[in-house]
């Protein structure tokens, strides 16, 4: 894919109890802050991460976008699967949580900015396509423009060649804008794979697995 040379390098990450707690702690500092944009209280599990992050490829130099990355807990996953001479590059909307991230994971290249203009916050780092989008984005708490618009960017980097997945939350699924999501990804994709619930995650979740944009003709 489009990238400059590979700079992932294996991250020193967050695993002993002192730093377990500190990404709790942002988390939670940013969830209290800004609860409309965070969607959640606490970060997503070790399962979860890996239902997520499965679409990662363990070969080659790819690049992979982590859009909503909050403290990181989906990072680490993605961080073990990659191979050196990949590129992991993480937007968060949340200055403190970018702030967190990058001292708690410098391998990880972290843009403080927003998923909606993601298309624009890679051409400046020399990144036109990448192989797979990882989003932890809180969709049920956007309106149908900007679903729409965030996805439109994420078709757009992953081309017919690329992954997309991300999560809902089992409760949030009665949510108009979480079955509104749903449809969405249905009409955007030719491939969309529903994962079986992670009921280990707090609160229980699901996976979507997309693949191949689906073209305007095939959206009728
Ligand atoms: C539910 S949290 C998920 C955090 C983490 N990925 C996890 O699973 O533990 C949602 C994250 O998306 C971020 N976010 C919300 N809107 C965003 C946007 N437009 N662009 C980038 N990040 C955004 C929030 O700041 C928050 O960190």
């Amino acid at each position: 894919m489009t990238s400059e040379p590979g700079q992932h390098h294996p991250a020193p990450r967050p695993h002993g109890e002192m730093d377990a707690r500190a990404a709790r702690r942002a988390f939670l500092t940013a969830a209290v802050r800004r609860p409309a944009q965070v969607g959640a209280v606490v970060p997503s599990s070790a399962r979860l991460a890996a239902l997520l992050a499965s679409v990662v490829p363990r070969e080659g130099s790819p690049v992979v976008v982590e859009l909503g990355p909050g403290t990181g807990a989906i990072s680490s996953v993605i961080a073990d699967r990659l191979p050196a001479g990949s590129r992991h590059i993480a937007v968060e909307l949340d200055p403190t949580m970018a702030d967190y991230l990058r001292r708690s994971h410098p391998g990880l290249e972290v843009i403080n900015g927003d998923a909606a203009k993601l298309s624009m916050l890679l051409a400046e780092r020399g990144v036109l396509q990448v192989d797979a989008v990882i989003s932890g984005l809180p969709w049920a708490l956007f309106d149908r423009q900007t679903q729409h618009s965030i996805l439109g960017q994420v078709t757009n980097v992953i081309g017919s060649t690329g992954a997309f997945t991300t999560f809902a939350y089992l409760h949030g699924m009665p949510l108009s804008a979480a079955r509104r999501f749903r449809r969405t990804l249905h009409d955007t994709f030719d491939e969309v794979v529903v994962s079986r619930t992670v009921w280990r995650n707090m609160p229980p979740a699901f996976g979507y697995i997309c693949r191949r944009p689906a073209t305007p003709a095939a959206r009728g």
